[in-house]
């Protein structure tokens, strides 16, 4: 078997990862007001780089200003970004990882609070109770400028120096709200059948390789399963069908718990691993803690083991996959715990919303 700890080398590029551990995409509010990085964002993310992780990936990213899901969000779609890119591309390289900037939309969840404008969606969207509109239809001729802003967004991040980008194809997301039934009912070339649900997410990964050098990487991160916006499993084993066909690097699915046992008793990455052709990473996400758990993954048939909230506490957690009993200590941390571990405090104060993860 194949250990968390070995190298992997991409095929279609050549780009070798010291390890198998995969820092998935974390939000973590501590961008400036116009998306720039701060040096706080840039410390979080050196820190986990130079403790040993494989693949960084940073926090999703707007491609476009009205794209924002939240405060504190990293951005992707001005040049003024691109001297904060830069300084955090050069010091995870210099760290010894591969790097990736996640790129996103939040459509219908990017919020008129932040944006000053109705939420945009495939299709208008409306408050079920009281019948007010949540989200405005996009206009043909915006999809397509969309389209273009996520290939301006991936070359801006190669200019910076990033390896790669990965697309954030899941969590009720914009490109999600494209695959979902319930938030696409279009009747022109984006929606109705999966093919043409999936087209906006085709085009966004042409786009990105249209302006783009071979080199870059691509990774598409999906959701298995979304049930309020209308996304099932068997359209996603048709959707991740259809990616692999394309020239994509990585394919990641975000589980939450990896170890869920779907009704037939299978988990969902061992569903998914006989559509993933081997010249493709296959990555997969959720609740992924010990070495013990790690190994299981890989054993399922993933090539990367995503973790989240382990790192967080645990930024050498790349290195403890060495020892076959490591098991770091779990929730709740305290808040001393998290800043040693470079965490700022208004990171800290986001991580308190997360349910038991920061003790009171
Ligand atoms: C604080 C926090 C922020 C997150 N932000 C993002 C994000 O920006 N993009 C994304 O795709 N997933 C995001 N996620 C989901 C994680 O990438 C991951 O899929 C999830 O936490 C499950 O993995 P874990 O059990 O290892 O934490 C976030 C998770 C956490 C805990």
């Amino acid at each position: 078997m194949v250990e968390p700890s070995a190298e992997y080398t991409f095929q279609r590029t050549g780009h070798c990862s010291r390890n198998r551990a995969f820092l998935a995409a974390m939000t973590n509010k501590q961008s400036n007001e116009d998306g720039t990085l701060t040096q706080e964002e840039i410390s979080w993310l050196t820190r986990r780089s130079r403790d040993g992780f494989g693949i960084i990936t940073t926090a999703a990213a707007h491609v476009c200003e009205l794209g924002k899901g939240w405060k504190g969000e990293m951005g992707v779609w001005s040049d003024n970004h691109g001297p904060g890119l830069k300084k955090l591309a050069s010091g995870l390289k210099n760290d010894g990882s591969l790097n990736l900037v996640q790129i996103f939309h939040g459509g219908m969840k990017a919020p008129s609070e932040l944006n000053s404008r109705i939420p945009v969606c495939p299709s208008e969207m409306l408050e079920k109770s009281t019948g007010e509109l949540v989200a405005r239809k996009l206009e043909l001729e915006e999809i397509y400028e969309l389209i273009e802003k996520f290939g301006d967004a991936a070359k801006r991040c190669e200019e910076a120096g990033f390896d790669g980008v990965e697309i954030h194809g899941a969590h009720s997301y914009l490109i999600s709200q494209f695959l979902g039934l319930k938030t696409n009912r279009r009747s022109d070339e984006f929606g109705g059948s999966l093919e043409n649900r999936f087209r906006f997410l085709k085009e966004i990964i042409l786009n990105v390789r249209k302006k783009t050098s071979d080199k870059f990487l691509i990774s598409v991160r999906i959701s298995p399963k979304i049930g309020t916006i209308g996304i099932s499993i068997e359209d996603s084993i048709e959707v991740s069908k259809m990616l692999c066909k394309m020239n994509i690097d990585m394919f990641h699915l975000s589980c939450w718990n990896a170890f869920e046992k779907l009704e037939d008793g299978q988990n969902l990455t061992a569903l998914f691993r006989p559509f993933i052709p081997q010249s493709i990473a296959y990555i997969s996400t959720g609740a992924i803690w010990s070495t013990d758990d790690a190994r299981w993954l890989m054993q399922q048939g993933a090539d990367f083991v995503g973790v989240a909230r382990v790192a967080i506490a645990h930024p050498d957690w790349a290195k403890g996959l060495q020892d076959s009993r490591y098991n770091p200590k779990r929730q709740p941390f305290t808040r001393d715990e998290l800043l040693e571990a470079d965490l700022s405090p208004v990171f800290v104060d986001y991580m308190s919303q997360w349910k038991g993860f920061v003790s009171k």
